[in-house]
């Protein structure tokens, strides 16, 4: 549900509980919300609605009363019954469906992320995209303007997608050291559907995966949806006790391990050279395979960061990914993974299956980006220099409101400030109380379950106002609660 879909009407004679109401029958009525369906929770409808929850309570309970809902252990509404008076059994349990699938939901964190990120005035103080007044609009017309279509463009492209894209990807990764040639390069819905090829083309269930913690691996549940388990090793182990790695691989039986080595989500950490080839010779020695996410290595802002670990690689070891989310555009949603061949076509044909390719049309829009290198270069020099900025500006806003009751460092690239606070807080309370004055954060808890209390903000999404309103109303919430 959006904002946008329905709204109370303030100005009708008609009380708005029985608005909601009527809104809510009308879904039962049509099927959208069949019997069995949970209702969202009161706090959810009253901040969608803009009303008080007391509104929404009223009416679930005209809806209790006229026998279409009920409430369950004043947790939970489910409807129970439909305007039509059909019988319950007819109507299938869709709600077990959804209970039985072997694909397990979305932390709640994230899913109330990902619904309040959508709700309009709401701040967004965590998210880990460029604010839509850097997205690329005008180029990217430019580039249409140019684009011929043909045949291809409207049809389905071969397995491993476009083979100019593939192409001139070969020759984009050259610049962080990765020889690769086409035969070697899948090009994925986004960096994300590389974790789900992997999950089921190269795992077997039960597989072990060792993760930086923290990491914005452990916000999917991707792999524990295919049953496999996530190990967490610190960072900082990584860095000073790299030989961590094989005793983990050993104790588990790890079959790979996953790392963002370049300005890293969450935490902004970027392994020196020397760093990379610990863990490249490692790995390499005890046979345990690594993914590389290095989606964001285009977004430095003080120097550029070391090569590539795929760089080092001569063994095939190392399963590289790359994204355009990051630099150009999300919603082309195209990322790539370059490995050995009998990987990428193994994972080529798992995605023949999923989805027949990455969409053809967005595939012809990033090779055109790619091969303007003038254009590309401009936007990314462009990119930077906002970066920048705007993580001088949140640095200023930082020292200003957070500095007797938090710590950080100064990210060297990317979007985001790992941020710790000095004495452990409650941190769905904090999101609660924020959320209640439209400000988004992302909790630490979503990329490391336990240990101190930090958070994730981001520099890159909001305007520079928004992101000073949003850390004085933060520092505000924080004092209140402490
Ligand atoms: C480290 C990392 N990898 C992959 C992704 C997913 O990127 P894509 O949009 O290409 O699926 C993200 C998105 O936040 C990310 O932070």
């Amino acid at each position: 549900m959006r904002k946008q879909d329905w709204q109370p009407n303030r100005k009708s004679d008609i009380p708005i509980y029985i608005q909601i109401k009527e809104y809510i029958k009308e879904k039962i009525a049509i099927g959208e919300w069949p019997i069995g369906t949970r209702l969202p929770s009161q706090r959810k409808l009253a901040l969608l609605f803009t009303v008080n929850r007391s509104t929404v309570v009223e009416a679930y309970e005209e809806l209790i009363a006229e026998g279409l809902v009920e409430g369950i252990e004043g947790k939970e509404t489910k409807v129970i019954n439909n305007t039509w008076n059909i019988v319950a059994s007819a109507t299938p349990d869709w709600e077990s469906y959804v209970k039985g699938s072997t694909y397990k939901p979305n932390k709640v964190f994230i899913q109330r992320i990902n619904e309040a990120e959508f709700l309009g005035e709401t701040i967004r103080m965590g998210t880990g995209e460029l604010s839509p007044s850097l997205l690329p609009i005008k180029k990217t017309n430019q580039i249409l303007s140019s684009l011929t279509l043909s045949s291809e463009h409207l049809g389905y492209e071969e397995a491993k997608g476009s083979y100019p894209l593939r192409v001139a990807i070969c020759k984009y990764i050259r610049k962080s050291g990765v020889n690769a040639s086409p035969d070697s390069v899948l090009i994925v819905s986004g960096a994300l559907q590389a974790f789900q090829l992997i999950a089921n083309g190269l795992l077997k269930e039960k597989s072990s995966i060792l993760v930086e913690s923290p990491s914005y691996l452990f916000s999917l549940n991707v792999f524990q949806s295919a049953k496999m388990n996530l190990i967490d090793v610190p960072i900082s182990k990584i860095k000073n006790q790299v030989s961590i790695l094989k005793t983990l691989k050993a104790q588990h039986q790890a079959n790979l391990l996953y790392t963002i080595p370049t300005f890293h989500n969450p935490t902004g950490m970027t392994y020196s050279t020397e760093e990379r080839k610990g863990i490249v010779d490692i790995c390499r020695s005890n046979q345990l395979p690594i993914i590389e996410d290095d989606v964001y290595r285009e977004l430095w802002i003080d120097s550029p960061p070391p090569q590539a670990m795929k760089s080092m690689d001569q063994t095939g070891n190392i399963l590289y990914l790359g994204s355009a989310s990051k630099i150009l555009s999300p919603g082309l949603r195209i990322g790539w993974i370059v490995g050995p061949e009998v990987v990428v076509n193994q994972l080529a044909d798992l995605k023949m299956q999923i989805d027949y390719g990455a969409s053809s049309f967005s595939q012809a829009v990033l090779e055109k980006w790619f091969t303007n290198e003038d254009m590309y270069e401009e936007h990314v020099y462009h990119i930077r220099s906002e970066l920048k900025q705007r993580r001088d500006f949140m640095m200023e806003l930082l020292e200003k409101y957070f500095s007797r009751f938090a710590s950080w460092e100064v990210p060297t690239g990317s979007f985001y400030v790992w941020v710790k606070f000095n004495k452990s807080i409650s941190l769905s309370q904090l999101f609660d109380l924020a959320l209640k004055q439209h400000i988004l954060i992302n909790p630490g808890t979503v990329y490391r379950e336990n240990g101190p209390s930090y958070i994730r903000l981001s520099y890159s999404y909001e305007s520079l106002e928004k992101m000073e309103h949003g850390i004085k109303t933060l520092a505000k919430i924080v004092k209140g609660i402490r």
